[in-house]
């Protein structure tokens, strides 16, 4: 049984190296995310820009997106890496849509983990992120 600190590593590492197959000629700035699901399964998304500038996706998407097809139904942990192409990483915290997105398959509780220039973790609960969260749950009614 891995711990914790190397459990995260390797999600970090999985979204530093899909981070590099970014799609993004227009902003430059390549994200690459990686989600654990329930299984234990690790999977990926980068950003995948397009010249009609708002059919772009964001790299949670892409990864959330895998997770779905492959089965998986539950996010335990997201890592998310991005920064400009040629440069370092910067933070890169996830963006309003891709906090929605992660709820949808997370609860408040769930880490999200992001990593600076120089290493340096921040690992918040989504709800941090997303306070008061519209959640699958609030749609959620009474069955006789
Ligand atoms: N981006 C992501 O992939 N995820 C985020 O949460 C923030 C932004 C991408 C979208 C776009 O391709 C580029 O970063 C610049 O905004």
């Amino acid at each position: 049984m891995r711990n914790e600190t190397e459990a995260l590593a390797s999600l970090f590492e999985a979204a530093a190296d899909v981070r590099v197959r970014a799609h993004a000629p227009y902003s430059n700035f390549f994200v690459g995310a990686a989600i654990l699901d329930e299984e234990g399964r690790i999977h990926v998304g980068c950003n995948v820009e397009n010249a009609a500038y708002p059919q772009g996706t964001c790299a949670e998407a892409g990864a959330i997106s895998a997770m779905v097809a492959a089965g998986g139904r539950r996010i335990l942990a997201a890592a998310i890496v991005g920064g400009p192409a040629d440069g370092d990483e910067i933070q890169c915290p996830p963006c309003g849509g891709c906090r929605q997105r992660l709820r949808e398959f997370a609860g408040e509780m769930t880490s999200v983990h992001l990593r600076d220039a120089v290493g340096t973790v921040t690992s918040l609960p989504l709800g941090e992120l997303l306070p008061l969260s519209f959640g699958p749950e609030s749609l959620e009614r009474d069955r006789p």
